[in-house]
């Protein structure tokens, strides 16, 4: 979708909005998958609620962006633009056992500063991708860490009040992979209350979750993380590679070898064949176990 109303291109300068033309979304996902359409980079939180008002006033669907490391975006033109946060520097800012952490900061380069001021708490999030903000949204999690655990409150736009307002922690519910935030709610910035721990320990934690990941996931190959959230008390993956799925592949959109809950772009993978390979391997879990998987990954098709 291309931006051409003047109201909207004129108000951006004074927003702070930069406008990217015709971004491929393939570039900005881990997946590699997606169509183009026009990108608002965002440089200052506080010109959300006008940015929002002129671009619905004109009609423009929209979207928001983390780090794209969870996301699988249809192809072609898109039909809605998409706003990004720029990140501001400094992005994390430590005090105490607190740590203000704008929503566009790198999640493991979060995990990694507070460890270095003596914070621990987010050891099994090293290695999950992607941004701080996207890992609140999802409530993201792994090795026995989930980062609900340690919010203490957020700032986020919060679409229904058309307005930015903070949450205490106790107004937001974490579960697994699932949060009480809207779906058109952004994220803009957290403060995570984390414990005291030496930093040789916390580096410690750190080394072993990186290599259990190491172990067990394709890291080097373009995908999303998990493609299905894990049913109560079962795991997706262990169900797809006892069906003997794995290498199964729709074009080059392929169940990993390593993982079975991954599913990776091997080449020039399509959405349509993702979609399509998604679509496969859910029916034939449903067929022998009689679940029926619903996904982790976001995805954008409208
Ligand atoms: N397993 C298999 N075959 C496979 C994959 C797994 O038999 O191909 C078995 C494993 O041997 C293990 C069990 O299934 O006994 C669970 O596997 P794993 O420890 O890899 O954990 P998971 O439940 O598949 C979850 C999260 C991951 C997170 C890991 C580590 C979900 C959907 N996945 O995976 O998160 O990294 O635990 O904590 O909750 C993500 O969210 O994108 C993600 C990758």
């Amino acid at each position: 979708m291309r931006i051409e109303e003047r109201k909207i291109l004129d108000a951006l300068p004074k927003l702070e909005v930069k406008l990217q033309r015709s971004v491929s979304l393939a570039r900005l996902t881990s997946l590699g998958i997606g169509g183009s359409t026009d990108l608002l980079r965002i440089h200052r939180h506080e010109s959300i609620p006008e940015l929002l008002d002129l671009l619905d006033r004109q009609g423009i669907a929209h979207k928001f962006l983390g780090g794209g490391s969870n996301l699988l975006v249809i192809d072609g033109e898109l039909p809605f633009v998409v706003l990004q946060l720029a990140q501001p520097d400094p992005d994390v800012v430590i005090e105490g056992n607190i740590a203000t952490v704008d929503a566009a900061a790198d999640l493991g380069r979060t995990v990694t500063l507070c460890a270095k001021n003596n914070l621990g708490g987010l050891e099994g999030l090293i290695g999950v991708p992607g941004t701080v903000g996207g890992a609140l949204r999802m409530n993201a999690g792994a090795y026995g860490t989930q980062i609900g655990s340690y919010v203490r409150d957020v700032k986020l736009y919060r679409a229904a009040d058309r307005k930015i307002e903070m949450l205490r922690g106790e107004q937001i519910s974490f579960e697994y992979r699932h949060t009480s935030f809207a779906a058109d709610d952004m994220m803009l910035a957290v403060k995570l209350e984390l414990p005291s721990k030496p930093y040789q320990e916390i580096l410690q934690g750190i080394r072993i979750c990186n290599e259990k990941r190491r172990a067990s996931q394709p890291l080097g190959q373009k995908s999303a993380g998990c493609i299905f959230k894990n049913p109560p008390g079962a795991s997706a993956g262990r169900m797809i590679d006892e069906l003997g799925l794995k290498g199964l592949s729709v074009g080059d959109a392929r169940v990993s070898d390593r993982h079975a809950n991954f599913f990776v772009n091997a080449g020039e993978a399509s959405a349509a064949d993702m979609l399509a390979l998604i679509a496969d391997v859910r029916e034939r879990v449903q067929k022998v176990y009689g679940v029926s998987l619903e996904n982790e990954v976001v995805v954008w098709n409208a």
